[in-house]
C-alpha cells in the first residue's frame, strides 16, 4: 500500500502543500482533483521521488521510501507533458523501461510490440515521437507507463488529449490492468466524469490541504 504522511511543501515562502496525508491500497484508484496550481503535479513528483518534500514521508508496504531513488521504487509516473524521448522511435520509447529493468533488447521489443497493439499504435512503431499527434503521443506515454508493471501508477491528466471514444476505451483498459496487477493508482484529472468512471474515491487539494470528496 502507498502512503503519504504529513507532506509539507513550500515555494518562495508560499505554502503549497500543508500536512497532506493519503493512503492508496493495492488495486485502488484514487482521483486527485483540485484547481490549476493547487499542487497536484507537485504531489505526484514527491510520490515518485523526483523531489524530496520539505517535511513528511512517503511509504510503501510499511517501508519509508522517502529517500529511495525514483528508479528503485518501481513506480510509474506519466507526466502531464508526456516527456517522451525525442531521439527514439515509438517502439523504443515503450521498450525503454524494460531495457532499464535489464530485459534483453529483443525481449523488451517483443513485449513493447504487444503493448503497442493494445494502444492502437502498432502501425506507428518505427515513427519518431516528435512528429506524432498529441493523442498518439499520449498513448505512447500510457503504454510506457504500464509496460514495466509498476507497483504504483501515477497519472497526470492521462487522457486529456484523446478523443471521446478512445478516452472511454482506455479508461476501461487501465482499470482492468490496475486491478489485475494489484497496482495502487493516483489519477490527477480536471474531469469529474473521468474521475467517477475510473476512481474508487476522490480527494481534492484546496488551499494546500487534502479533503476527502467522495
Ligand atoms: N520547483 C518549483 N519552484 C517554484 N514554484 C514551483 C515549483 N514547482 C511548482 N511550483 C509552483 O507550485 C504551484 C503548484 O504547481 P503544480 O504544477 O503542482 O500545480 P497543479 O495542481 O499540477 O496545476 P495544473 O492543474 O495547472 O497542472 C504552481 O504555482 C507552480 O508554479
Ligand atoms: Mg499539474
Amino acid at each position: 500500500m502507498l502512503e503519504l504522511r504529513h507532506i509539507h511543501q513550500r515555494y518562495a515562502d508560499q505554502p503549497l502543500l500543508q500536512d497532506v496525508s493519503l493512503q492508496v491500497a493495492a488495486s485502488e484508484v484514487v482521483a486527485l482533483l483540485g484547481p490549476s496550481g493547487s499542487g497536484k503535479s507537485t504531489l505526484l513528483g514527491i510520490t515518485a521521488g523526483l523531489q524530496a518534500p520539505d517535511a513528511g514521508s512517503v511509504w510503501f508496504d510499511d517501508q519509508d521510501i522517502t529517500a529511495l531513488a525514483p528508479e528503485r521504487r518501481r513506480f510509474a509516473l506519466m507526466f502531464q507533458d508526456f516527456a517522451l524521448f525525442p531521439h527514439l522511435n515509438v517502439l523504443d520509447n515503450v521498450a525503454f523501461g524494460l531495457v532499464e529493468q535489464r530485459h534483453s533488447r529483443r525481449q523488451a521489443r517483443a513485449l513493447a510490440t504487444q503493448m503497442l497493439e493494445v494502444f492502437g499504435l502498432a502501425a506507428l512503431a518505427q515513427r519518431r515521437v516528435w512528429n506524432l499527434s498529441g493523442g498518439e503521443q499520449q498513448r505512447v506515454a500510457l503504454a510506457r507507463a504500464l509496460i514495466t508493471q509498476p507497483r504504483v501508477l501515477l497519472l497526470d491528466e492521462p487522457f486529456s488529449a484523446l478523443d471521446a471514444d478512445l478516452r472511454v476505451a482506455l479508461r476501461g483498459e487501465f482499470r482492468a490492468r490496475i486491478q489485475a496487477a494489484g497496482m495502487a493508482a493516483l489519477l490527477v484529472t480536471h474531469d469529474e466524469q473521468e474521475a467517477r468512471a475510473m476512481a474508487d474515491r476522490a480527494v481534492r487539494l484546496v488551499d494546500g490541504r487534502l479533503l476527502a470528496t467522495w
